[in-house]
Parts: C-alpha cells; structure tokens; sequence
C-alpha cells in the first residue's frame, strides 16, 4: 500500500518535491498534446491551496547529462501555469546555488519548475550526491509520474530514501488503483487484448498475462508469429520472427486455463499505403508475398464475443496497421465496441501504451474508456508483472 496526499497533514511553508512527467510531445517550442500536463495539474493545485512550497522536477527528453537548450523546460512553464491556474517560476537549474536561493526565496503556496534533472549524467545513474543534493531541505516527496516509474533515477526512487515523508501524487494514485483493478486484483472474467508488430517485445509479458486473464487475444503482426508457431503458412508478407515461433508454441502449450485467441481471418493488401483496397482472407488461405496489415471481420467478431463476456479488459496493442487508413478498421470496430460496453457499465476497460493511446483517440472513443493510462514503457512493464522502482519507493 502506498500513502497519497490525502494522508498529508498540515503544508503551511513545507517544501514539497514532486517528481512530474512532463516528457510531453512538443512541436517548434509549442506543446502539441498538454494530456501529461493535464492530468497532473490537480496535484499542484492541492499543494498549492494548502501553503505548500511546490517544487516541481522533471526529464524532458534524452539529453544524456548534457545540457542541451533544446530540451530546456523553460517553454512548460507557461502551458503548466495555465493548467494549474497559477503563476510559475522557471529555475534554470535542478541542483546547486541556483536553486537553493530560489527555494530561499519562496513563500507559502508559491510554486516553482525546476530544470530538466536529466542535464546531469547522475539522474539516471541514480547517484547518492546527487539524490541527497534534490532531497536537500525537502520536507515530503510526491511522486505524480508512474510513466517514469520503471525508471531507478535519481528522482524518480534514489531520492526518497533522504525525505521523510513519501507520498503518490493524484496521477500516480489514479494510475495504481486503474492497474490494479485491472489486473492487480480484477473482476473475472478477465480478457487481455495484445497487439503490435512485434513478440520479442511482450514475451515477458505474455507470460504474465496467461497466468493471470481468461482469455487473451492476440492481434497485429505478433499475431503471426504465433499463427506460424501453430503450423500455418504465414508467407513474405507476414511479420514472422522466425527466432520467436518455439517460444510462441510454448506459451501457447503453457496458457492452461487461460483461453488464447488467435486471428482466423486477416486483411492484405498490394501494398501498405493509405487508401489501399482491403482484401480479406482466411489464415489458411493467404495470398503469397502480400502485406498483411489487419485482423479481418470474423476475427474481430470473435474478439468482440470474448470482450463480451468479461467484466474486465486490460489493452494493450492496436490489432492492425492503424495509423493508415482503411487497416484500422479491427481496431476501430473493437475500440467502438469496449466502449460501448464500458459506457453500458457491462465491462472495465483500461488501456495504455503510446499506440494504444493513440489509436482509441483517433477512433474518437478515449472518453468511454474506463481508463487510459498515461504511461509507456512502465504501463508495459507493469503488465510484465513487474516491480517498479518507482512505486516501490512508495510503497517502503
Ligand atoms: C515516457 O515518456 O514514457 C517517460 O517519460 C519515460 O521516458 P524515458 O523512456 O526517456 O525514460
């Protein structure tokens, strides 16, 4: 278990540290997409209204302990100002004189962002000097980035061992309760649904899954590497890795009582591009050479029955190529779907990963779904069943 903000007692002049992700996609020094910046915001907004000295810290990018003006976050101030409804002070630094004079300088409920901590080489080395020199006059730690939990940085699980007090932010208490409702401890009957190019990528978390969900679906180009792990010819077009078809049949020869549903059907082409005429074809019957680029309608009608038939769904994966057009139509048709479920309060649906994210928002249906994550690579991670450096900081 872990304590959250709620548990806090009185903040007046407390100097509060909340580790953020504010690695949000930006476009010529303009934020395209303020969802991370959003949905964070309430954190701020709390401390500030009790008197808490707010510093807020984040990566922005890779700059590998360089400091690059590009990745600067002096341009988030104005965009994080307007979502929380407050002035901000953009220090350029994240450690030194310059910031002590500046936290020196603050008065109740005045909020400040920090630099970007990974101009240090010591953030992601996770150093002790550089986790005690954050941690320095701090009176609690939040931690409002579970999209950087899976991260042993600094700021993200070093520090909090030299602040007394250890608290999840409002977004990282939102992300565990949706993770844990949906696989933690969920309503059976569970489906998972997997997509993605490729296997090599979510074997770990394969493996995971089919100890843990009753069925799990497996759409996209992973698809086909377990269809060949089942002894069908999959052709050039497919996205076989060849190296992965025995370790498919094993987690297919390993899933027990989880039920794994394949494609029966998939979508070609003549080519991948937009407006490509969409051709459909049983598995055992696909033409030789051709891209293979969606699941087709019987699959997806058999997807949508075992969704049906549970109360909880954990995404993760679009099941076709659907950033172009007509290829995302299995995952458009399965997206409408879970939402109207979810929206009937016949089902728990959550999602995430980058893709995922982006193929419910173009589907027009991120609203119905009972959660999305905000998180990347640790929402894959954590359905890989792993511990997380960030959380488990929290949870000590
Ligand atoms: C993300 O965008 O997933 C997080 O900010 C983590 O970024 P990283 O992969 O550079 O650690």
């Amino acid at each position: 278990m872990f304590k959250t903000l709620d548990d806090l007692g009185n903040l007046q002049g407390k100097y509060v540290f909340v580790r953020a992700d504010l690695n949000v996609p930006a476009k010529d020094g303009q934020v395209t997409d303020t969802t991370r910046i959003d949905r964070f915001a309430p954190t701020v907004q709390f401390l500030h209204d009790k008197g808490a000295k707010v510093i807020i810290a984040s990566h922005f990018g890779r700059p590998k302990g360089q400091k690059t003006p590009e990745f600067s976050l002096g341009f988030l101030v104005e965009a994080l100002a307007k979502a929380v409804g407050q002035p901000i002070t953009f220090v350029p630094d994240c450690v030194g004189d310059v910031v002590k004079q500046a936290k020196a300088n603050m008065k109740d409920g005045d909020i400040i962002l920090l630099e970007n901590l990974r101009f240090y080489a010591q953030e992601e080395d996770n150093e002790p000097t550089f986790c005690q020199q954050l941690a320095d006059g701090i009176d609690v730690y939040v931690h409002d980035a579970f999209s950087t939990a899976h991260r042993a940085h600094a700021s993200t699980a070093g520090m909090a061992a030299y602040v007394p007090v250890r608290v999840a932010g409002r977004l990282m208490q939102a992300e565990l309760e949706a993770l844990n409702k949906a696989l933690g401890q969920p309503v059976h009957p569970v489906a998972a649904l997997v997509g993605g190019s490729k296997v090599s990528t979510k074997l770990d978390l394969l493996a995971n899954l089919i100890k843990k969900v009753d069925y799990l679906l497996i759409g996209g180009g992973m698809a086909h590497t377990f269809l060949a792990a089942k002894g069908i010819p999959m052709g050039e077009g497919s996205l076989v890795e060849p190296d992965m078809v025995e370790t498919a049949q094993k987690i297919l020869a390993g899933a027990g009582a989880c039920q794994i549903i394949l494609p029966t059907d998939l979508v070609w082409a003549d080519a991948f591009a937009e407006g490509q005429e969409a051709h459909i074809a049983d598995v055992h019957a696909l033409p030789a050479g051709k891209p293979l680029l969606d699941i087709g309608p019987q699959s997806v009608k058999a997807f949508i029955e075992a969704i049906a038939q549970c109360k909880t769904l954990i995404w993760n994966g679009p099941v076709g190529a659907f950033e172009v057009p007509p290829f995302n139509a299995g995952t458009n048709e399965i997206a409408q779907a879970v939402a109207q479920m979810t929206k009937e309060g016949r089902l728990l649906s959550v999602a995430g990963g980058g893709d995922t994210v982006s193929a419910l928002k173009k589907a027009g249906v991120a609203k119905d779904i009972s959660y999305i994550s905000a998180a990347g690579g640790a929402f894959l991670e954590w359905m890989e069943g792993k511990t997380l450096p960030g959380v488990q900081v929290l949870e000590g």
